[in-house]
C-alpha cells in the first residue's frame, strides 16, 4: 500500500504523458483514414459489458493512441487508486472521506459499512412497501436540488419505460417559487407525502421549499402536517432542528458524495413510487459495472476507455466541450444529470497538491434526440470546432411503436456517421453542378467531417442497464480525476455564490445597501 501521505500525490510524470499525446494528435490522421488503415478497428474499439456496447471507433484515435492512453493510464498509477477507492481509503482528501458509494450497491466498504447499508435498505424497502400497500398516500413531492434532485429525476423519468408509477412523483428544486407552486399543484394535502432531501441540511433552496410545502400541509391538516413529512440526510441534527421528528429521517453517509446519492436513501421516493424491486435491479446494475471497473485490467475497461477518449479530446485535440446526446426520450434528464456529475466532480483547476492542473473537464452539455437535430447540430457539423459526441440509444421498443423507434435509432446512427464522413467540397460541387454562385455555395454546404462520437447502445433500458449506464459515467469520472490530478470529490466552487448570496438576501430583507461593486449595487437598487 501506498507510503504517501493523503495530502500528497506520489509523483508522476504527468507532463511526458501529455507531451506523448500531442505528439499523435500532431500526426492524427482522419477517422475515415483510420477504418482504411486498422482492419481490426471494430474488433479493437468496441466493449461490450452486460446490456451496454460502446462503439469508440468513430474517434480520432489510432491504435498508437489508444495504447498511448493505456499507458498514460498505468502511469498514472490509475490501478493503485482504483484499489484505494475500492478499499475506502481517504481518496477524498480536502474533506478528509472515503468515496464509498459502490458500497450502496454491495461492492468494497467495510463490514461495518455493508451492515449499515444492509440495515438502510431493509428499513426503506419495509416503509416503501407500506406505503404502497396501504394507499393513504397518492402523491409524493421530492425537494432537493443537485445531486438531492437530478439524480432521481433522471432515474424517475426512465424507470417509466418498463415499470409502473404507484403514486404522482413531483419535484421542488429550485428556489424560484414556480417550482414548489407547480410542485403541489392540484394534489389534495391529505393524500400528499412531502420527502426534504438534503445531504448537509444546510441548503438554502431545500429548506425554503421544505417550509413552503410544510406550510401548505399545515394549511388543510394543522397539526396533522408533520407526519406527512420526512427527511433524507445525512446530518441527522440538522433535519431534526428543521423540525422533522427523528423516526422519520432516512440517514446516509458522508462518505456518499451529494451527486453519487442516488443510490442511497436519496432514491426513497423511487422506492415507493416504482417499488423496491424495481430499485434493487436499479443497484444490481450498477454493481455488475462497479465489479468490471474493479476487476478489469485497464484495456478491457469500459470506464477507463470512457475516461481516456475523453482525455484525448481534451488534452490531445484542444475540445472545450462534451456533448451527450440521449436518443431516448426517458433519458433525456442525463446530460443534465452528468452535467453535475462531470463538472463538479472535475471542473477544477488545481491539483490535489495545490498546483495549476491544466486542461481539465470539459463543458458537458446536450440534449435529447432528435430534438438537437433541430437547435444545435448544426454547430455540431459545421461550427468551429464542434464536439465530440457520446450518443446513447436503446435498441428495445419500449413503447410499442416500432415505426417510430426505427427512425428515432436511424437518426442516431445517421448523424454520427455524418459526422465522421462530412461531406467534401467536390461532392458539394458536383451536386450543384454549373451556377454562378457555386465559389461561394460550395464552401457553405461543405461539411468538414471527422468529428468524432462514441455510440453507446443498451439492449433495452430497464432499471438494470439504466444502474449500468450511471455507474460507467461516475467511474469515468474517477478515472478523469486520477488523470488530471484533481480531487473530484469536493465541490469548493460552488461555496463563493452561496455565501455571497446570503448577504445579498439579508440586505435586500433589511433594507441595506451593503458594500457592493457598482453593478451589484445598481441591480440590489431595482427591488427598493
Ligand atoms: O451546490 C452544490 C451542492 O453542494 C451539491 O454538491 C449538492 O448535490 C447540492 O448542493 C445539494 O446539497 P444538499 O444535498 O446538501 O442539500
Amino acid at each position: 500500500m501506498s507510503q504517501t501521505p493523503h495530502n500528497q500525490t506520489p509523483y508522476v510524470d504527468r507532463d511526458a504523458h501529455f507531451a506523448k499525446l500531442e505528439e499523435l494528435a500532431g500526426v492524427a490522421v482522419s477517422i475515415e483514414t483510420l477504418f482504411k488503415t486498422e482492419p481490426n478497428r471494430i474488433d479493437n474499439f468496441v466493449m461490450r459489458e452486460g446490456p451496454l456496447r460502446a462503439d469508440f471507433s468513430k474517434q480520432q484515435i489510432s491504435a498508437a493512441a489508444r495504447d498511448a492512453l493505456l499507458s498514460m493510464a498505468a502511469g498514472c498509477q490509475l490501478d493503485e487508486w482504483r484499489a484505494k477507492l475500492f478499499a475506502g481509503e481517504t481518496v477524498n482528501t480536502s474533506e478528509d472521506r472515503a468515496v464509498l458509494h459502490m458500497a450502496l450497491r454491495g461492492v468494497g466498504g467495510t463490514h461495518d459499512i455493508q451492515k449499515d447499508v444492509e440495515a438502510m435498505r431493509k428499513k426503506i424497502v419495509k416503509f416503501a412497501n407500506r406505503i404502497r400497500k396501504d394507499g393513504v398516500f397518492k402523491n409524493i413531492v421530492h425537494i432537493g436540488i443537485g445531486g438531492s434532485d437530478l439524480g432521481p429525476r433522471l432515474v424517475a423519468d426512465a424507470f417509466e419505460a418498463s415499470a409502473e408509477q404507484a403514486l404522482t412523483l413531483r419535484f421542488a428544486e429550485n428556489v424560484d417559487g414556480a417550482s414548489v407552486n407547480d410542485a403541489v399543484k392540484g394534489l389534495d394535502p391529505k393524500e400528499t407525502l412531502a420527502i426534504v432531501v438534503s445531504k448537509s441540511f444546510g441548503t438554502q433552496e431545500t429548506k425554503m421549499n421544505g417550509n413552503a410545502v410544510r406550510a401548505w400541509l399545515t394549511e388543510a391538516l394543522g397539526d396533522k402536517a408533520g407526519d406527512h413529512m420526512l427527511a433524507v440526510t445525512a446530518n441527522r441534527d440538522g433535519a431534526q432542528e428543521f423540525g422533522i421528528p427523528a423516526s422519520q429521517i432516512f440517514d446516509f453517509w458522508d462518505w456518499v458524495g451529494g451527486r453519487y446519492s442516488v443510490w442511497s436513501a436519496v432514491g426513497l421516493s423511487l422506492q415507493i413510487a416504482y417499488g423496491p424491486k424495481v430499485f434493487a435491479e436499479f443497484l444490481k446494475g450498477a454493481k455488475r459495472m462497479d465489479e468490471h471497473f474493479r476487476d478489469q485490467p485497464l484495456a478491457e475497461n469500459l470506464p477507463v476507455m470512457l475516461a481516456m477518449v475523453g482525455v484525448w479530446n481534451r488534452n490531445a485535440l484542444g475540445f472545450t466541450s462534451q456533448a451527450v446526446i440521449p436518443y431516448a426520450r426517458r433519458l433525456r434528464k442525463f446530460s443534465a444529470f452528468l452535467q453535475q456529475l462531470e463538472m463538479e466532480s472535475n471542473g477544477k483547476r488545481i491539483t490535489r497538491d495545490g498546483k495549476e492542473a491544466g486542461l481539465t473537464c470539459p463543458i458537458i452539455w446536450g440534449d435529447e434526440g432528435t430534438n438537437g437535430q433541430h437547435a444545435f447540430f448544426q454547430w455540431l457539423h459545421q461550427g468551429t470546432p464542434g464536439a465530440p459526441v457520446d450518443f446513447v440509444a436503446v435498441l428495445k421498443d419500449h413503447e410499442d411503436r416500432a415505426d417510430h423507434h426505427r427512425a428515432l435509432l436511424a437518426n442516431c446512427f445517421a448523424q454520427s456517421e455524418a459526422l465522421m464522413l462530412g461531406k467534401p467540397e467536390w461532392k458539394v460541387r458536383e451536386d450543384l453542378g454549373e451556377r454562378d454562385d457555386v465559389d461561394t455555395l460550395a464552401p457553405q454546404k461543405t461539411f468538414p467531417g471527422n468529428r468524432p462520437s462514441t455510440t453507446i447502445t443498451l439492449d433495452e433500458l430497464s432499471p438494470f442497464a439504466l444502474g449500468h449506464l450511471i455507474a460507467l459515467y461516475e467511474h469515468k469520472v474517477f478515472v478523469q480525476g486520477v488523470i488530471w490530478n484533481v480531487n473530484s470529490f469536493d465541490q469548493w466552487g460552488v461555496e463563493l455564490g452561496k455565501v455571497l448570496a446570503t448577504t445579498i438576501l439579508s440586505e435586500i430583507e433589511n433594507g441595506d445597501a451593503g458594500d457592493h461593486d457598482a453593478s451589484t449595487a445598481a441591480l440590489m437598487a431595482l427591488l427598493k
